[in-house]
């Protein structure tokens, strides 16, 4: 079967490119489509057409603005069935899950329209002739580099306040999984955004990523994904004098006191690592757990994971395939790894033939008794394993919880009203859930890292001041 190629979107039209690259769907290891591989020729054509847009756009009322962006919403909803079908086949995700993304991703396009409507400068007077007014301007085009694990969600987080404030784009989706982009593009065009006002650029990190991020036509990067590309594109933003926000994973815990319920605990934090087969930034992938219940939440967090059902993402399983062979075999490493730093409980294998096929999948995996020095507990691993740490009273959870160098969730479950106030200050990390974990995509919550988990706040009324720069005029009479 052959496959058409899906090229670039550029100034509203499809740019052919030589160079192709192939997506495979991770549920069956075969090519599900064909993109290409952008270079600077095609970076700089998507530059200046977000540059040709935005000069009009900028000047575009708020009012105006906030209509077209509700118009995508609308749109995203509309094309919920075919938006989901292609996001669960590109990313291996379940479909339900790959539902929600879609969902999310129109909810922000509804919600930045709403709060940039009421995103004000300010006004005063500095003696009796002289007012002051601040005003919010846009950078101009921004970049986003977005990564394969949610395609759609984390577009989305970026790409509608940007617009929103008055920038116009280009988008670099990840190259395993670059289809519902593109879609999207259509999309924000049919709403009556301007043509330019949101480029993609499929194609490799180092080709068409590196060639964006070096581009002098951008003001502003939005990325997401590794520590070690995250201060590759900081460089590369240093060198254009641009600001970064840069959204960098973590190793995020799940604290458990003894005087927790249970019964709320495990099946959140069951699911705050299966959820996406642990490839989320925010996955809680450790488990700090009081030592006198230890036994019981491990048990039933066992007990959970041995009736998780795996299969192919379409079929809406709990748990799809990992991404990649790639990522497949990195966590079956650090399963081994795991093992010999502390105790396998359950899971480690790779799960193949069969209705597996040639997918990339994985079973779900407990690590126990890993101390705070394990690589299992410091590194991002990625996959669907949980990594147990007991602990003995608040001191020693507080210093455990922030022993790596990631920091940008974290769960505490307590009934003690003290202990979650002590939590909620001395745990380093950008956000902090009690007796919850996460809050269904959290659009309105402000979100991001402390330490090597990044910088800059996406989400929230506060992702819109990513995008803008305060302009202070004084005007004497
Ligand atoms: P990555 O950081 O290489 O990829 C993320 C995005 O950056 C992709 O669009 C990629 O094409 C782009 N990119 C790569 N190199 C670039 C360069 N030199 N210049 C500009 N753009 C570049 O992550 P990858 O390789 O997909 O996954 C490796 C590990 O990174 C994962 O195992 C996980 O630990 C972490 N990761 C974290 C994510 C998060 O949500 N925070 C998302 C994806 C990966
Ligand atoms: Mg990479």
């Amino acid at each position: 079967m052959s496959h058409p190629v899906h090229p670039a979107f550029i100034g509203g039209k499809r740019v052919e490119v030589d160079r192709t690259v192939d997506v495979i769907n991770p549920s069956s290891g075969e090519l599900l489509a064909v993109t290409v591989d952008c270079g600077p020729y095609e970076i700089d054509l998507a530059v200046q057409a977000a540059a040709a847009a935005q000069r009009a756009w900028k000047k575009v009322a708020v009012a105006e603005r906030a209509r077209l962006l509700r118009n995508v919403s609308v749109l995203i909803l509309r094309d919920w069935d075919e938006l989901a079908e292609l996001e669960c086949l590109q990313t291996g995700k379940p479909l339900s899950q790959a539902r929600r993304d879609t969902e999310l991703t129109a909810r922000y396009f509804d919600f930045y329209a709403s709060a940039v409507e009421t995103f004000y400068g300010t006004a005063f007077t500095l003696g009796e002739r002289t007012q002051v007014v601040t005003t919010f301007e846009p950078h101009g085009v921004t970049a986003h580099i977005i990564p394969w694990n949610y395609p759609l969600q984390i577009l989305g987080r970026s790409l509608a306040p940007a617009l929103a404030t008055g920038n116009c784009t280009v988008v670099k989706p990840a190259e395993e999984a670059p289809l519902t982009a593109l879609k999207l593009a259509e999309l924000v065009l049919e709403a009556g955004l301007p043509e330019g006002a949101m480029n993609v650029v499929p194609g490799m990190g180092e080709t068409a990523g590196a060639a964006l991020t070096a581009h002098p036509g951008i003001s502003h990067i939005s990325f997401t994904g590794s520590v070690e590309v995250g201060r590759i594109i900081a460089h590369a933003a240093a060198d254009l004098l641009i600001p970064a926000t840069l959204e960098l994973g973590g190793k995020s815990p799940n604290i458990v006191f003894a005087d927790a319920d249970l019964d709320m605990a495990a099946p959140t934090i069951a699911n705050a690592i299966l959820q996406m087969g642990g490839q989320t930034c925010s996955a809680g992938s450790r488990l700090l757990v009081e030592r006198s219940i230890h036994d019981d939440l491990v048990g039933r967090l066992q007990e959970i994971f041995a009736g998780v059902e795996i299969g192919s993402a379409l079929e809406d399983p709990t748990l799809g395939p990992l991404i990649s062979s790639n990522q497949r075999d990195r966590v079956l490493n650090y399963v081994e790894i795991g093992s010999s730093e502390g105790q396998l409980v359950c899971g480690g294998k790779r799960l193949s033939g069969g209705k597996f096929g040639q997918g990339y999948f994985v079973e779900p995996t407990i690590l126990d008794g890993i101390s705070p020095e394990s690589r299992v507990f410091q590194e991002e691993i990625f996959g669907p394993v949980l990594v147990v740490t007991p602990f003995d009273g608040v001191d020693e959870a507080i210093e455990f919880a922030n022993a790596t160098n990631y920091a940008l969730v974290a769960g505490v479950w307590t009934t003690n009203i003290n202990t979650a106030q002590r939590m909620v200050r001395e745990v380093i990390s950008g956000q902090v859930f009690v007796n919850a974990y996460g809050a269904s995509g959290g659009v309105e919550l402000p979100f991001g890292g402390f330490k090597e988990s990044g910088y800059g706040r996406e989400k929230g009324a506060e992702g819109l001041r990513g995008f803008v720069q305060i302009k202070t005029s004084v005007v004497v009479s």
